[in-house]
């Protein structure tokens, strides 16, 4: 018979489980319809792209990682397929948001087009 201590244990380790699988799961995904379809009004042009990569560099990399793969531990890259299927308008209303409860500060104090450029810039990396 099982013990209850080790049912315990199996049952610790499936939780564990449960709620690495859920962290970072896009459930920020579930954006308002507005921000949903907004578009980056600075468009990918060279000067967006080379402020947001300054802004990235200072706000976003220690924990991004400095080329925004991540550190393969907590901290998600922003490289994936589910960034690069985010709208412009999905990416901006996160970094508003944040999801602090997970280690994601609000980016909600920078001026909004310094979170555009940010968008820019991730949106120019492969
Ligand atoms: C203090 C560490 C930290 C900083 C600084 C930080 N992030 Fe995050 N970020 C996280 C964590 C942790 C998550 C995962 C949150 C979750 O599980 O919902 C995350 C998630 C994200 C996501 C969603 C990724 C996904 O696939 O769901 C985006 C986009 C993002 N961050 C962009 C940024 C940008 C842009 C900046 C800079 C303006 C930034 N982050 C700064 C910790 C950080």
């Amino acid at each position: 018979m099982i013990s209850s201590r080790r049912l315990l244990l199996a049952l610790l380790f499936c939780s564990t489980a449960v709620a690495l699988a859920a962290s970072s799961s896009g459930r920020w995904l579930l954006v308002p319809a507005k921000d949903h379809a907004r578009i980056n009004p600075l468009a990918a042009t060279p000067q967006a792209i080379d402020a947001g990569a300054m802004l990235y560099h200072t706000h976003c990399s220690q924990c991004h990682g400095p080329t925004a793969l991540g550190d393969g531990r907590k901290h998600p890259s922003l490289r994936t397929d589910r960034i690069h299927q985010a709208t412009d308008g999905d990416i901006e209303w996160f970094l508003r948001q944040g999801d602090l409860a997970h280690g994601m500060p609000s980016w909600s104090s920078l001026p909004t087009s310094q979170r555009w450029q940010i968008i820019a810039y991730l949106r120019s990396l492969p």
